[in-house]
């Protein structure tokens, strides 16, 4: 019935990664270009619910070419890591808030529904499966990627009534090579508009981004600030990360929710660690031009981006086309900053005190 969960076969690989090679893959992880042995599978269908779940070898799938994903991108996925703890075992961070925003994506995507206990436990299964795959590390860890496709043969534009949700691993190390980034401020592209996917994590979503990034590039930058739709005025976030700035008044500031930026789920562990280590934080609408002012009166002390590919990246400077915002020295973290991103990946590795409950061991 639709109401139980699908129980998961387990047809591990019959050709599994050596350990020396596997060793030597862990030692220096590139992001997203190496991948475990495994995968997760669980199929939909509007008839039988979700069903056939297996964890099984990684491999190419048989996708037929009129699948509709192909054609109007039904594609929802998710971003999160496990960790090896410091006192032994393997954790994901929070992963039931991974799970709920994969339902808010797929209702903003009309896709299938996935019980939030079957996203957790998929996960479980393909990080208990691939253990040897986690990296030992100092900032390493498997990054995992649950994802969701539509898979009807159909070319007419509905929702699909088929579904396969996926999910992969790849041990990785730092998204960004190290330091401060700088980030272009982007004036021709926006993100999202009101009523917009903005909110949902689809891939469409990054297909119109990416312009913006390479325009970036070509401004000497590493990543893209996108500004909201209608003004063009207030900061939203970056291509693939939240934004947040330190006031002069200590005060620790970040856009708020409005439907068109991604509700992640490091801002949000920032904002109660912050506010729980006793710092004022707010979530306000950040008009560029007074960020770019603020910068260089010392208003704004620091910036960063955090996600969970990103974890707590320094912001070095914005830059558009009248110029730079440049805060500290522009190339090392302020020191609240590596407050923030310490007292975050203390917790995920077991460092800390886990008072809320979020670190769930596999
Ligand atoms: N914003 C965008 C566009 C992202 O892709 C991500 C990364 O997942 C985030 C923000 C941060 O979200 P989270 O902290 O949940 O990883
Ligand atoms: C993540 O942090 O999980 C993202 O989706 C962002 C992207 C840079 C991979």
């Amino acid at each position: 019935s639709r109401t139980s969960l699908p129980n998961f076969t387990i047809e591990p690989t019959t050709t599994p990664t050596d350990a020396a090679t596997r060793e030597a893959l862990l030692a220096k992880p590139v992001f997203g270009r190496v991948f475990t042995d495994h995968m997760v599978v669980v199929r939909y269908s509007d008839e039988k619910g979700w069903h056939d779940a297996k964890v099984t070898a990684r491999r190419p799938l048989s996708i037929d070419p009129a699948a509709s994903v192909l054609h109007y991108a039904q594609e929802i996925f998710e971003g999160m890591k496990a960790y090896r703890l410091e006192t032994g075992g393997i954790a994901t961070f929070r992963p039931e808030a991974n799970a709920r925003r994969f339902r808010d994506s797929a209702a903003r995507m009309a896709m299938a529904d996935l019980p939030e206990e079957l996203f957790v436990e998929a996960v479980d299964q393909l990080v208990r499966i691939d253990a040897d795959w986690v990296p030992h590390g100092e900032g390493q860890s498997l990054y995992l990627r649950p994802f969701m496709i539509s898979d009807d043969v159909f070319l007419g534009v509905k929702p699909a009534s088929e579904y396969l949700f996926i999910v992969i691993a790849c041990p990785v190390g730092a998204y960004f090579s190290g330091g401060a980034v700088s980030v272009w401020v982007s004036e021709a592209y926006t993100r999202a508009a009101p009523g917009g996917t903005g909110a949902a994590k689809c891939g469409g979503n990054y297909a119109a981004s990416l312009v913006a990034q390479s325009e970036a590039k070509a401004h000497g930058c590493d990543q893209v600030l996108f500004l909201d739709s209608r003004e063009r005025r207030f900061i939203e976030e970056m291509g693939g990360m939240n934004v947040m700035l330190l006031r002069d008044d200590d005060t620790l500031v970040t856009p708020p929710l409005t439907g068109t930026i991604l509700p992640g789920i490091t801002r949000a562990s920032i904002l109660t660690l912050a506010a729980e280590s006793g710092m004022k934080v707010e979530e306000v609408p950040l008009d560029i031009n007074e960020v770019f002012e603020g910068a260089a009166s010392g208003r704004y002390r620091e910036a960063f981006a955090c996600g969970t590919a990103a974890v707590v990246t320094p912001i070095g400077r914005f830059r558009r086309t009248e110029g730079e915002a440049v805060f500290g020295d522009g190339k090392t973290s302020g020191q609240v900053t590596l407050k923030l991103k310490t007292m975050l990946t203390d917790l995920q590795a077991g460092r800390s005190n886990d008072a809320q409950g979020w670190v769930h061991r596999i």
